[in-house]
């Protein structure tokens, strides 16, 4: 089976006034092909910079990321991204956008434009593929996004709050859409999110990180996820444990921003 293995990370940032920054100090984690975790964490505890470090955008002072075996040296298309908002190409049609990977690989057209199709049915925009980006909705935008991302067939999928800016309605809609993707095509997708609750409807495992330096504090296992796929998700949040597990949590998370507000202020002190 093949994995991603995170091991041993650690990440400083050296700041040009001569003091530094412990972004991540010693984060092993092994993902099994299709597994889909989600990552929550006060602000600032790491959670981008480790996300950046797996896509190949930055390179740890420490620690390596294996794919496959293979060492993780730069980017590359076997690991994408989706970004909060604002990453297409905004003056593209749809088609254009989710098609712009296999063309910069040169694939042949009636390649791409199969991938195209077929992909835009899976996010139900079938009907937008010639609109530009910039006359869809937000909701649309993301799930141009995933659709983007899907055609360079990554074999990890890493996202970065991909929800965060959608209303509720919307989000709700994409968290299924997430779950479906997941199960329709089995990869392994790093999720992280600002919302306890969704990180515990998408993450079948679930990784609470804490700051300064930022590390793994907690990891679930979690059956929502797969409960969720292709089911109504405010029927999974009704779930006991549900609710037990998201108390838990924010308690959790909430201890922690305490933490770093009473440190602020003896520093400011
Ligand atoms: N390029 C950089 N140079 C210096 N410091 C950085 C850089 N990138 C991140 N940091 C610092 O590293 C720490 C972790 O940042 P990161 O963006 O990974 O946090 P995060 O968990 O994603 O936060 P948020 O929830 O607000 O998005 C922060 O203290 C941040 O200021
Ligand atoms: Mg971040």
């Amino acid at each position: 089976m093949s994995t991603l293995s995170i091991d041993k990370i650690s990440m400083r940032f050296d700041l040009p006034n001569g003091s530094h920054v412990q972004a991540l100090r010693d984060v092993s984690l092994t993902l099994n092909t299709g597994e889909l975790l989600s990552v929550l964490g006060p602000s600032g505890c790491g959670k981008t910079t480790l996300l950046n470090i797996v896509a190949g955008f930055l390179a740890p002072t420490e620690g390596q990321i294996t794919l496959n075996g293979t060492r993780v040296r730069g980017p590359a298309a076997e690991r994408g991204m989706v970004f909060q908002q604002g990453a297409l190409f905004e003056w593209m049609s749809v088609r254009d956008n989710v098609s712009f990977g296999p063309r910069m690989a040169g694939q042949r057209e009636a390649q791409w434009k199969s991938t195209v199709d077929h992909l835009l049915d899976v996010v139900g925009l079938r009907d937008f593929k010639e609109k530009s980006v910039y006359e869809l909705s937000g909701g649309m935008q993301q799930r141009v996004a995933l659709a983007r991302c899907l055609a360079n067939d990554p074999d990890v999928i890493l996202m970065d709050e991909p929800l965060g800016a959608l209303d509720a309605l919307t989000r709700e809609k994409m968290q299924g859409l997430v779950l479906k993707l997941w199960k329709e095509t089995g990869k392994t997708i790093i999720l992280i999110t600002h919302s306890v609750e969704e990180a515990l409807l998408l993450g079948e495992r679930l990784l609470v990180m804490a700051p300064r330096p930022g590390r793994i504090h907690r990891e679930y296992r979690l059956p929502f996820a797969e409960m969720g796929v292709g089911q109504d998700l405010r029927a999974v949040k009704k779930h006991p444990d549900f609710a037990t597990t998201r108390e838990e949590i924010l308690s959790m998370i909430w201890d922690m921003e305490e933490e770093i507000m009473g440190r602020n202020e003896e520093a400011g002190a």
